[in-house]
Formats: C-alpha cells, sequence, structure tokens
C-alpha cells in the first residue's frame, strides 16, 4: 500500500533539506519511545524534527493500517457514505487522508491535535486534501474539549498508547456520543494494543454499539493469551524511509489492530474473519477462523470441497468471509 500521490508529494516537499543524518536520528528516538510505550509527561512529537521524523518513518505504516480497517468497514458497510468526519489525535491528518480516499464524498474534517509541531504539518498537508475542508483544532483530549458537533465518522488511531490507562474509558465515552454513524479505533497490533481494543470492545457493547469489523461477533474475544489477534498490511518504503529507517528491504509488514463500531447493524454480516495468514500447500488450505458464533476455528480444506476450497484459497489474511458454499 502506498499513500495517495498528492500526500506524498507535500510530504517530500516538507522534508526537502533535512539533513539525512538528523533526520536518521530523529527517527531513531522516536522508534525507541514508540517500542518503548514511553509516558513521561512528553509528547513524542514535540517538535518539528520528530515531526517530520514521523512522516518520513511512520505516516507510511499508519496510514495502510487505518486505510485497510475503513477498507473491512467498507465491506461490512456499504451504504456507509461519510461526509463529515472527527479524528482526535490526528498527527499529520493519517485518518483525513485514509477516509478521503476510502469515501469520495467526504466534506469536512475536524482534526483534533495537542502538539503544535505536528499540527503545523498536518494543517499544510491538509491544504492538499481537497474537496474536504479540514479544520486542525489545538486540544489536549484528556482535558477540556472544543465544541464539536457529531461526525458521520469518528477515529482515533496510534493514540491509546500515548494516554494514561485511565483516561480510555472516559475518552471512548465522549467519540462514542460525538459518532453520528461509525467509529474507527486503530492501535499498534502488538498484545498490549489488543488489550487495549478489547477493552474498548468491551465500554462500546455497553453502549449499545453494533460492531461492525474485525469481530463477527459480539460474544467475548476467543484468543487466549499468549495469541492476541491483529492483521498486517505490507507498506511501500521511500528511498528517503528506508535511509532515515536503516533498512535494506522497500517495503515493511505494519502490524495492527482495530475496532470498528456503529449506530447501525452491519449490513454483510461476516460469518467469519480470517485471523492469520492462510497456510497453503497443493491442493489444501488451512485457515484459522474467529466465527459468527463466538468461537476461534481451525478450518482444513482440500479440492475435495470443491466451491468452498476455490473461495478458501482466495482469503487471505484479515478477510471477512461470507458463509463458504457446501462442499461439492
Ligand atoms: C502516534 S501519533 C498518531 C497520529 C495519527 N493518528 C496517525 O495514525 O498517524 C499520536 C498522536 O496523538 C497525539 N496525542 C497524544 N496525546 C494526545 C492528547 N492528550 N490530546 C490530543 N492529541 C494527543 C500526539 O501528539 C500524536 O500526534
Amino acid at each position: 500500500m502506498e499513500l495517495p500521490a498528492a500526500l506524498r508529494q507535500a510530504v517530500d516537499t516538507l522534508l526537502e533539506g533535512v539533513p539525512l543524518a538528523t533526520l536518521k536520528q530523529a527517527a531513531e528516538t522516536l522508534s525507541q519511545r514508540y517500542r518503548a510505550e514511553t509516558r513521561d509527561g512528553r509528547l513524542h512529537l514535540a517538535d518539528d524534527l520528530a515531526a517530520k521524523a514521523y512522516l518520513a518513518t511512520r505516516l507510511p505504516a499508519t496510514y495502510a493500517a487505518v486505510r485497510a480497517s475503513f477498507t473491512a468497514v467498507e465491506d461490512a458497510r456499504n451504504d456507509f457514505v461519510p461526509r463529515t468526519l472527527i479524528d482526535v489525535g490526528a498527527g499529520p491528518g493519517t485518518a483525513l487522508w485514509a477516509a478521503r480516499d476510502c469515501w469520495p464524498h467526504l466534506a469536512e474534517a475536524a482534526l483534533l491535535e495537542t502538539s503544535p509541531a505536528i499540527r503545523a504539518i498536518g494543517s499544510d498537508l491538509a491544504r492538499h486534501a481537497a474537496p474536504v475542508a479540514s479544520t486542525y483544532l489545538a486540544a489536549d483530549v484528556t482535558g477540556r474539549w472544543p465544541d464539536l458537533q457529531a461526525a458521520d465518522l469518528v477515529t482515533l488511531a496510534y493514540v491509546l498508547d500515548e494516554l494514561p490507562p485511565a483516561e480510555i474509558e472516559p475518552l471512548i465515552d465522549r467519540l462514542w456520543a460525538l459518532t453520528g454513524d461509525m467509529l474507527v479505533i486503530v492501535e499498534p497490533g502488538t498484545p498490549a494494543g489488543w488489550q487495549r481494543i478489547l477493552a474498548v470492545r468491551t465500554r462500546l457493547l455497553t453502549q449499545g454499539a453494533h460492531l461492525i469489523a474485525p469481530c463477527p461477533h459480539r460474544e467475548p474475544c476467543p484468543l487466549t493469551e499468549p495469541d492476541w489477534c491483529h492483521f498486517a498490511r505490507r507498506v511501500a518504503r521511500s528511498r528517503l524511509h528506508r535511509l532515515a529507517k536503516g533498512g535494506d528491504v522497500p517495503w515493511e509488514d505494519e502490524k495492527f489492530i482495530f475496532i470498528a463500531a456503529s449506530r447501525h447493524p452491519a449490513r454483510a454480516a461476516a460469518a467469519a474473519r480470517v485471523l492469520a495468514p492462510p497456510q497453503t500447500a497443493s491442493g489444501r488450505v488451512r485457515l484459522k477462523l474467529c466465527e459468527a458464533d463466538g468461537n476461534l476455528r481451525d478450518q482444513s480444506l482440500t479440492r475435495r470441497d470443491g466451491n468452498a476450497f476455490k473461495v478458501a484459497r482466495r482469503l487471505d489474511w484479515g478477510d471477512a468471509l461470507p458463509a463458504l458454499p457446501p462442499s461439492t
């Protein structure tokens, strides 16, 4: 997955003239802070350099994760056509760009962000996101919020891990209150990220939300540690991305987890979700499935299963399954 061309060009322009060694050092510091989930009272994106390191090394991956989460929403709710967006902890506007790509009727976006450095960069990028009229609002979402009308789509991507755990529940309630239709929350695909999403899921269910994706049911999550639910997207690395990260391959795999919940039920309810890369060998495919009855199932199909096998071998990690056709 790649960034939309207009965003990629605007990012390249912002990164022009930043010395590579400086960017590399800032990227390393940022990466250590994210890996350790450092909460020392300082913002990770506290200054212009950290914000630019984020553009070079994290934006492509978080974009891919958010965009993939939106695809799952679109698959389940093809009647959902958002015109308004509220994105919280917006950073450079990742969710705005992904929503604009997924839903061309998006017209207005309010982007809440506490860091002045990334707010300045995000506002600059958002000028290229026509036809969406975007407004960045300075807000620490653990404190006082600006007055906002509910939006069709509300998003929170890669933010929960930066907040004190006690702030999560009140934040989810606030986001849900602002949700006209769909709320999408994305986190890193780590065991800790999954635990946070599980807590969000529980909270949203008590609020009466309909789960849209990835869970095909409202039952307790059937996965148990050390296993955890997550998905992955392959992200193309630009030359600068590669140099700033010191990696040699032109891609990386971003692991992520998300939850999409709505005030309306899914139109195309999934019979199951594929929870791991399907294992294929000649004439056989093995699927790890989370099923609509709340159970986990390891399903093997062979050529003898006819149509069901044909459907199964086209499936990918993260796909929703309609009911598999009966074996023929
Ligand atoms: C990892 S970045 C994610 C940015 C963007 N959502 C994305 O997916 O690429 C987390 C963002 O949340 C912002 N943030 C952290 N705590 C916040 C708070 N209390 N209020 C508002 N924004 C916050 C950070 O400044 C940062 O821009």
